[in-house]
C-alpha cells in the first residue's frame, strides 16, 4: 500500500527543498547571514525528509521502521551535538562523513541484491544501474575508511606522521587497475551471485585505498583532507541518489560535493598545496621533511608579564590580534572582546588577522569571535591584513603557532615550507601567548619566538588575558 502524498506534491516539495538548500549555502558564506542560512537548511531538510517518508516510494508498513530509526539516530546526533567540545568538531565532522560513505555502500549492496531492482532493468538500463552501484560503492567505501582514519588522526588516536610506503603511487595505480578490471567482470556477470565476488573485491580495494590515502597525509595538511572527504561524502550521497532514483539526493549530493571541492581548492591555495597531489594522496611532505615529533626549541626567548603587555597595548596606536587554536582551547574569546572594546574606547585601532587554517576547522576563529560579538568589520582575512604588519605597533598572537611561523617562508626544508603565514614579525613588537615552548599542530619549532622584537607571555590564554584586562583597567 502506498503512503499518502502524491508524486507531483513530492516533486514540488523537492524543488522547494533544493531552493532552500541553495539559499542556505548562500547564507553560510557570510557570518552575518549564517544563522539565516542554517535556518533555511533546517527547513529544507525537514521538508525533504517529510516528503520522502510520505511520498510514493515508501509503503505505510515501512513508516514505523523509518520513524524508529530516526528517533534512535536523532537522539544520538542530538546528544553528540550537545556534548561535543568546539575543539572536537572536526573529529565529529569526519565521523559524520564516514556514515555517509557507509550508507552509500549499504545502499549499493542492497540495490544490487534487491530482486525488485534487479529484475526491473534490462539491456542498457541494467548496465547503467550496475555502473551506478559499482561507482556508488567505490566512492562510499573510500569515504568511509578515509573518514575513519581522519577521525583517528584528528582525535590523536592515530599518530599525525604520514605513512609513506615505498612505491605508494604504484600501489595506488595497481589498486585502480584492479578496480577497473573487476568492474568489467562485474558488468559481465550473469547472476547476482557471480557479480558479488568482483563487487566484494572492489570494496576491499576501495577501503584499503581510503585508509592508505589518509594515512599518507602529514599532520599539517589534515584540514584539506577533512574538506576533501566532505566533498567525497557529497559525491557518495549523489551516487546513492542515482541508485535510489531520488532526484533530491542527487542534487544535494552534487551541491555538497562541489562546495566541498571548492573549499578544498581554497584551502589548498591557503596552504600552498597542489589540489591534484591531494587527490592522489601522499602529500604533506613534498619539498620538506617529515616533522620530527616534538622538535626541540632552539634559541633564547624574552618573556613578558601581563602588566608589561598592558602597558605596550596602552601606548600603541595600531594593534593586530592573531588568534589560533589555543584561543579555542582556553575559551578566551570573550576576554579578547573585552580587551578589544576597552582599547577601541581609548581610540586605539584594533583589528583581527585570521588565517584560513587557524584552529582546527574552516572558519573556527570566525565562529568564536562572532560568538563573543566581535564586530565583523574589524575581522580581516590574511590577504587583507598581511601588508599592514609593518605599520603595526603591537601584534598579540593568542594561542597561534604554525600560522605565524616564519620558517614557512625562510626554510625550504620545513614541513610547512610554502604555506602562506601571517607576517607578525614585521610589526614593531609581537607578543606570543602560549603555555610553553611546545610546537603547534605541524610539530615544528617556531623561529618567531626567538626574534629580537618578540616577547613571550607564558600561561593559559584566558588567565593571561584576564590579567592583561585587569592591568588595562587600573
Ligand atoms: P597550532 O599551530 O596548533 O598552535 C596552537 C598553539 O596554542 C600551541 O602551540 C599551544 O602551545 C597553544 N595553546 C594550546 N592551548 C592553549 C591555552 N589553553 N592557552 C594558550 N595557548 C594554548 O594552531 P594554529 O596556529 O591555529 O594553526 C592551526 C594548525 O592546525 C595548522 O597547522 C593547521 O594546518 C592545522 N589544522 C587546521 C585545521 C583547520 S581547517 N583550521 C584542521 C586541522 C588541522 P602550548 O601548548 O605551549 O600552550
Amino acid at each position: 500500500m502506498s503512503a499518502s502524498l502524491a508524486a507531483p506534491l513530492v516533486t514540488a516539495s523537492y524543488i522547494g527543498a533544493t531552493i532552500l538548500f541553495i539559499m542556505s549555502l548562500g547564507g553560510l558564506s557570510h557570518p552575518e547571514s549564517s544563522r539565516r542560512g542554517n535556518l533555511y537548511g533546517m527547513i529544507g531538510m525537514a521538508i525533504a525528509v517529510l516528503a520522502t517518508i510520505f511520498g510514493p516510494s515508501v509503503t505505510a508498513a515501512g513508516i514505523p521502521w523509518i520513524i524508529g530509526a530516526m528517533a534512535v539516530g536523532g537522539s544520538i546526533g542530538f546528544y553528540a551535538a550537545r556534548t561535543v567540545q568546539m575543539t572536537q568538531m572536526p573529529e565529529l565532522v569526519a565521523l559524520m562523513h564516514s556514515l555517509v560513505g557507509l550508507a552509500a555502500m549499504l545502499v549499493g549492496f542492497t540495490s544490487y541484491i534487491d530482486p525488485a531492482a534487479s529484475t526491473g532493468f534490462s539491456g542498457t538500463e541494467k548496465i547503467i544501474h550496475e555502473v551506478e552501484i559499482y561507482i556508488g560503492i567505490f566512492i562510499g567505501a573510500i569515504t568511509f575508511s578515509g573518514s575513519i582514519i581522519a577521525f583517528g588522526k584528528l582525535s590523536g588516536k592515530i599518530g599525525g606522521k604520514p605513512l609513506l610506503l615505498p612505491a605508494r603511487h604504484w600501489i595506488n595505480l595497481l589498486g585502480l587497475l584492479v578496480v577497473l578490471w573487476f568492474g568489467r567482470e562485474f558488468l559481465r556477470a550473469e547472476s547476482i551471485d557471480a557479480g558479488m565476488t568482483p563487487l566484494m573485491v572492489m570494496t576491499a580495494v576501495a577501503l584499503l585505498f581510503g585508509i592508505h590515502m589518509v594515512m599518507a597525509i602529514g599532520g599539517a595538511d589534515m584540514p584539506v583532507v577533512v574538506s576533501m572527504l566532505n566533498s567525497y561524502s557529497g559525491w557518495a550521497a549523489a551516487a546513492t541518489g542515482f541508485m535510489l532514483s531520488n532526484d533530491l539526493l542527487i542534487v544535494i549530493g552534487a551541491l555538497v560535493g562541489s562546495s566541498g571541492a571548492i573549499l578544498s581548492y581554497i584551502m589548498c591555495r591557503a596552504m600552498n598545496r597542489h589540489f591534484v597531489s591531494v587527490i592522489a594522496g601522499g602529500f604533506g611532505t613534498s619539498g620538506g621533511t617529515v616533522a620530527a615529533a616534538g622538535s626541540q626549541p632552539a634559541g633564547e626567548v624574552v618573556p613578558i608579564s601581563a602588566t608589561e603587555t598592558a602597558e605596550l597595548l596602552r601606548d600603541a596606536k595600531n594593534v593586530i590580534i592573531v588568534p589560533g587554536y589555543g584561543m579555542a582551547v582556553a575559551q578566551a574569546q570573550h576576554t579578547v572582546f573585552e580587551i578589544t572594546r576597552h582599547l577601541r574606547e581609548k581610540g586605539i585601532n584594533v583589528r583581527f588577522g585570521i588565517h584560513p587554517v587557524a584552529g582546527r576547522m574552516p572558519g573556527h576563529m570566525n565562529v568564536l569571535l562572532a560568538e563573543a560579538k566581535v564586530p565583523y568589520d574589524i575581522v580581516m582575512e590574511m590577504d587583507e591584513i598581511n601588508g599592514d604588519f609593518p605599520g603595526t605597533d603591537v601584534t598579540m598572537v593568542i594561542g597561534a603557532n604554525d600560522i605565524v611561523n616564519p620558517a614557512a617562508q625562510d626554510d625550504p626544508s620545513s614541513p610547512i615550507a610554502g604555506m602562506p603565514v601571517l607576517e607578525v614579525w614585521k610589526s614593531r613588537i609581537s607578543i606570543v601567548m602560549k603555555r610553553s615552548m611546545a610546537s603547534g599542530y605541524a610539530g615544528v619549532d617556531n623561529p618567531l619566538f626567538y626574534k629580537d622584537n618578540n616577547r613571550m607571555l607564558f600561561g593559559d590564554a584566558k588567565k593571561m588575558l584576564d590579567e592583561v584586562l585587569m592591568a588595562l583597567k587600573v
